[in-house]
């Protein structure tokens, strides 16, 4: 039985700096999954917190929301028969150093921070991270 669902994704701002919103964005357009809000929107401290609130305690966090907040990121919402586990199979582990050849981390990224892509990692993350940047969007329509 096909599961319908939506995830937040995010091209951080070093996908925009390294003009690589194209190149990361068709895989998923030619994997079969359907776009349904995207914006290029440059995150405030307070947003970035929102998004990473289970990060906000590490000794990183400050590091990363730097990063976040650096350049204008593009978030967008997709679509698809269990979009949450292939969106994030198709992003490869956290670190760019170790994640697998073929994955997009894998094959684009060479840091743990600057990795290009951030995707929920479960159905209760997504509805929380599509409210955070698309609040007028439903997160799993037929919920
Ligand atoms: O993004 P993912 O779910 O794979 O990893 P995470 O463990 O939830 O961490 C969120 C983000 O924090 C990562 O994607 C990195 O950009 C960043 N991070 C970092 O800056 N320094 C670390 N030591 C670990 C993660
Ligand atoms: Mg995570």
């Amino acid at each position: 039985m096909p599961t319908e669902e939506r995830t937040l994704v995010l091209l951080k701002p070093d996908a925009v700096r390294r003009r690589l919103v194209g190149t990361v964005l068709s895989r998923w357009e030619a994997k079969g999954l359907r776009l349904v809000a995207m914006e290029l929107r440059l995150l405030d401290a307070a947003t970035a917190d929102r998004h990473y609130a289970e990060h906000l305690d590490q000794p990183w966090y400050p590091a990363l929301r730097e990063f976040i907040t650096s350049d204008p990121l593009v978030a967008l919402v997709l679509a698809g028969d269990q979009a949450i586990e292939v969106v994030r199979a198709s992003i490869g582990a956290t670190d760019g150093r170790q994640a697998a050849p073929g994955t997009i981390r894998g094959d684009l990224s060479l840091s743990n921070r600057e990795n290009l892509v951030h995707a929920s990692d479960s159905v209760s993350s997504a509805q929380r991270e599509i409210a955070v940047f698309f609040p007028g969007l439903v997160a799993n329509p037929g919920d």
